[in-house]
């Protein structure tokens, strides 16, 4: 049973939203992967903007619903995982029947988007930085353990300099 709805967000356009309460550590819903983007130009405007997720070495995702629809926030409610090869959305903590479904876009993320941020959280950074390593090192130790996989493997050398200044 679906545990998320789409709806119009009070941070950006189109949100997801929690039906029902949802418990820390569990799995909010899976992650459609299956559409690469073979070509970029086949993409409109609005696809590269609000659609790609990009997994490293090019491979390039058009994102699905309803997780295309997930807004980012400083103050995440959720973050990313793959498990046996299809990336999970994971509860970071309890969520509330209601609440957005978050996650910072810096975790696991290597771009910087340059766009004002409106996740309106207290612990919000201003921009919607979307580059893990742009992020304060208190931020990074603290995001640390939900970086996937992929993104590990990727920057496995320079996410061991971060490692020896965080700890
Ligand atoms: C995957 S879409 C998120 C869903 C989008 N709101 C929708 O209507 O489908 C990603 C885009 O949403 C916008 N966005 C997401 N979170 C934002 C935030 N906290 N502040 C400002 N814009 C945000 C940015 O333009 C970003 O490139
Ligand atoms: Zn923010």
């Amino acid at each position: 049973m679906d545990k998320v709805e789409v709806r119009d967000s009070g941070i950006e356009g189109k949100g997801v939203f929690a039906i029902g309460a949802i418990s820390a550590g569990e799995i909010i819903l899976n992650i459609d992967d299956s559409h690469i983007v073979e070509d970029m130009n086949t993409l409109t405007e609005y696809q590269k903007k609000y659609e790609c997720d990009w997994l490293g070495d090019d491979k390039t995702i058009l994102m699905q619903a309803p997780e295309k629809h997930i807004n980012h926030s400083c103050d995440p409610n959720t973050y990313v995982k793959t498990i046996d090869g299809i990336r999970e959305v994971i509860a970071l903590r309890d969520i509330e029947k209601g609440e957005e479904i978050t996650y910072d876009y810096a975790i696991n993320g290597y771009y910087d988007s340059g766009i004002v941020c409106h996740c309106g959280s207290q612990r919000c950074r201003g921009m919607m930085n979307a580059d893990f390593f742009k992020l304060p090192k208190e931020l990074q130790k603290e995001y640390f353990p939900y970086l996937d996989n992929w993104f590990k493997e990727k920057f496995k050398k320079a996410l061991e300099e971060v490692g020896k200044s965080i700890t």
